[in-house]
């Protein structure tokens, strides 16, 4: 009898981005800021915009039935989606029953998940023990958000740092040795009394507030290198691994100054650390697996490899979660 467990195997990925392209120069004509200092600061250099018809459901549904094609997994043969999105088109039904009926996914149930830019983080991870513990054969985890549509844009300090965009990856349930594919864990973490340090002041059970992002960015950057660090090595330990064993780093895309910094504390080279911050400024749950599509279809991630992913979001929410494709 050979020794096999279950676990969550990578099957897919897609991705939907807006087709408005906004430069740093083009902010710098809505609010007093320049190329120069957000590129200094952030590493930005553009985002997308979101159209009016380019929702979270709408985005969501576009990746998600490229991550389907992209496996070969027929919409009516999915269990379940997963949609972290702090931008939901509607309070209720939640974005993942909307795109499960976009997708035509009859098997599939599917909910959203509040989680800020660690959504897709512990979208995963909701996922991976769902399979693991044998509920479900096949996950849509997907991040899709639109803050364009909560962003104040009288805040230099926070409305050139977002933009729009959505993926999706497909897990699916197989059988494999301890060495093969999967989810080999995710660590989920939360710290309430840090809330109002990134926040989104409103949404509709407060018809009272419109709902603006709100963040004191110091703060929020003085927390992130520290806890993303500490989840990164959490994550290793579980495995038995070293950081010099991962070969991708995929971190949540919000600033570059925190990539690296986080990078550099674990003494990984800036050669495995995967970057798109650049071409699509902070897209919140759906950064991850932008980043990651980014880096899979230009042929970098590959079969066999062990990529980390880390997110930390407001809440604070943090996370990170190793996966072997
Ligand atoms: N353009 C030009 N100047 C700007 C600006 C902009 N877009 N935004 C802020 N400034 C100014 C401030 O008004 C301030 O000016 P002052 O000194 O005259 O008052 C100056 O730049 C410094 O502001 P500060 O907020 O202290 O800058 P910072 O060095 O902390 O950089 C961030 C700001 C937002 C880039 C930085 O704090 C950061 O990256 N934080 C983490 C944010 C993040 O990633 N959040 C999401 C996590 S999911």
């Amino acid at each position: 009898m050979s020794d096999l467990r279950r676990r969550a195997v990578f099957a897919g990925i897609g991705t939907y981005l807006p087709e408005q392209i906004v430069t740093n120069a083009q902010m710098a004509e809505r609010v007093d800021t320049s190329d120069d200092w957000i590129v200094e600061r952030t590493g930005i250099r553009q985002r997308h915009f979101a159209a009016p018809h380019e929702t979270a459901a709408f985005m969501g549904a576009e990746a998600g039935r490229k991550a389907l094609e992209a496996a070969g997994l027929a919409p009516e043969k999915l269990g379940a989606i997963i949609v972290g999105t702090s931008t939901p088109d509607n309070a209720f039904p939640s974005t993942a029953v909307q795109i499960q009926g976009a997708l035509g996914a009859k098997a599939a149930f599917g909910f959203d998940l509040a989680a800020a830019c660690s959504g897709f983080i512990y979208g995963l991870s909701v996922a991976d023990a769902m399979i693991r513990a044998g509920q479900v054969e096949s996950v849509l985890v997907i991040g899709s958000e639109v803050y364009s549509r909560i962003l104040n844009f009288e805040d230099r300090g926070t409305c050139v740092l977002f933009g729009d965009g959505a993926g999706a990856m497909l897990l699916v349930a197989r059988d494999v040795p301890a060495d093969g594919p999967g989810v080999l864990s995710s660590h989920l973490h939360a710290d309430g009394s840090l809330g109002e340090i990134l926040y989104v002041d409103g949404a509709v059970g407060r018809p009272d507030k419109p709902g603006h992002l709100v963040m004191n960015g110091r703060e929020v950057f003085r927390h992130a290198v520290t806890l993303l660090a500490g989840a990164v090595s959490e994550t290793l330990a579980a495995s038995g691994l070293e950081a010099t064993d991962i070969d991708w780093l995929v971190p949540h895309q919000a600033n570059r100054r925190i990539i690296d910094g986080v990078g550099k504390k674990l003494g990984l080279p800036p050669e495995r650390v995967v970057v798109t911050v650049d071409l699509h400024a902070n897209t919140s749950a759906a950064s991850i697996p932008l980043a990651f599509a980014h880096a899979y279809e230009a042929g970098k991630i590959q079969p066999g490899q062990l990529v980390l992913l880390e997110a930390l979001g407001g809440g604070l929410t943090w996370g990170a979660a190793l996966l072997r494709l």
